[in-house]
């Protein structure tokens, strides 16, 4: 037996990867008792199997900092709480460890720097301004339907350079690509998933091929087809990695955009605060992400036996970094269950992650975000709830299915 066997484990009395904690907005208070009680704590018995919960801001950054130990690409790479069916991971750079990752990484990274993100700053404030215009007055509609997906799908479009008449199919793509409830692991589900990735993985292939023909430019995916480190990836690996830039800048951007709405609501003198001072708004996009926290977790897998937090960690185990409980933790965070646009520290939130792995995209969500508050604050409007928001029935994902609103005058 290792060592890390032996050792006592503080055991949670709570599964925190049970998805009614999400879908009934449940999940401060067992979060609150782990923090305080045992930061890294073991959960037995759970739909996906033991794992460790991390859950102060401390040894999240810890873990991150980490690779070595805490990998990212243990069994050909699983990074979120469920393990997927087998022989179907997606190979692609952020379920990989060095140096495949830091090479990968390192095409994709440019395509985002300040200066591309400002060229798209504009189509983006642009687009946002539009579909303002078109939302119905004095109705009730839905938030997540007619702002936050359209938007976000507009942003990708964007990015990719791809056609606005095929936002749908985007949309589609990401939802497949980002599903990991216990319920789709069956095998018509499976079949369906193959289906609608091999269509993402042909059109593309033809965008790559365009790219391909002309020569190189600052373009994302002509990045991608004349770099060393991605031009020649094997089918699976193109899918994946097409799967992770559409998966990791969708859900999180929609279900941010979806928070500032709830986060208004519950704190309305926020926005005033923001229509007396435009420029607390760049900071009041960080404190959404910091506390919608989209992406409740991410997961690494130990390599070898270790200790964290005082805890005997074994090989193998999988260790769930909840980034959610880490942006509520009132040692860095005071009063951190408060929307504050003006919180002064709200950048150091581990929404994003940290370390190598740390969200490529944060400044374009950044961008998006801040542009559809300035809207809301332009507009003098304000987004009023018409009831409770249906919310998203993941362990990973944390959002909203719906969320009914009205727009009134603020
Ligand atoms: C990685 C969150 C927007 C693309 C990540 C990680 C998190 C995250 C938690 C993993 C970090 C880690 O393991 O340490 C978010 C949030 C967003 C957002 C909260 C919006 C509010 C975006 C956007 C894109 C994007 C807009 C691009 C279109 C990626 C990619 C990675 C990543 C490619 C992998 C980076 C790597 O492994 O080196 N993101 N993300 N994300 N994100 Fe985002």
């Amino acid at each position: 037996m290792t060592m890390a066997r032996t050792a006592e484990r503080a055991i949670s009395p709570v599964d925190v990867s049970d998805i009614a904690l999400y879908t009934e907005d449940r999940w401060r208070e067992p979060f609150a008792m782990l923090r305080q009680d045992m930061p890294v704590s073991w959960c037995p018995d759970s739909p996906y199997g033991g794992y460790w919960s991390v859950v102060t801001h401390d040894l999240i950054q810890e873990v991150e900092l980490n690779h070595a130990v805490f990998s990212s690409s243990w069994d050909n790479g699983n990074i979120v709480i469920a393990d997927p069916p087998p022989q179907s991971n997606l190979p692609n750079f952020i379920a990989a460890d060095p140096p495949v990752h830091t090479d990968q990484r390192k095409v994709i990274a440019p395509a985002f720097n300040p200066s591309q993100m400002a060229a798209q700053e504009k189509v983006v404030k642009q687009r946002t301004r539009e579909l303002f215009d078109a939302l119905p007055a004095g109705e009730t509609f839905d938030w997540v339907e007619q702002v936050s997906i359209p938007l976000t799908i507009g942003m990708l479009c964007i990015l990719f350079d791809f056609p606005w008449e095929e936002r749908h199919d985007l949309k589609r793509w990401s939802d497949y690509g980002s599903n990991v409830s216990p319920e789709t692991a069956t095998e018509e589900y499976r079949a369906e998933w193959m289906a609608q990735m091999g269509q993402m993985l042909a059109r593309f292939d033809e965008e790559f091929a365009k790219r391909r023909a002309m020569p190189p430019t600052d373009d994302l995916l002509s990045r991608m087809v004349h770099s060393q480190a991605m031009g020649n990836l094997n089918p699976m690996e193109r899918l994946a990695n097409i799967a992770l830039l559409i998966v990791g800048g969708n859900d999180t951007t929609r279900n941010s955009m979806s928070g500032f709405v709830e986060a208004t609501n519950l704190y309305p003198a926020e926005l005033d605060r923001l229509r007396a001072d435009r420029s607390l708004i760049p900071n009041a996009a960080q404190e959404i992400i910091r506390w919608q926290s989209p992406v409740t977790h991410m997961r690494r897998t130990a390599v070898s036996d270790t200790v964290l937090g005082g805890q005997p960690i074994a090989k193998g185990e999988k260790v769930i970094m909840w980034y959610i409980s880490g942006n509520r933790d009132e040692r860095v965070f005071a009063d951190a269950e408060r929307f504050d646009v003006g919180r002064d520290n709200a950048r150091r939130h581990v929404a994003f992650g940290h370390g190598i792995h740390r969200c490529v995209g944060a400044r374009l969500a950044e961008i998006q975000l801040a542009t559809l508050i300035e809207e809301i604050v332009e507009r003098g409007i304000r987004v009023e709830m018409q009831g409770p928001p249906e919310r998203l029935p993941s362990p990973f994902l944390h959002g909203f299915v719906h969320m009914p609103v009205r727009m009134v005058a603020a």
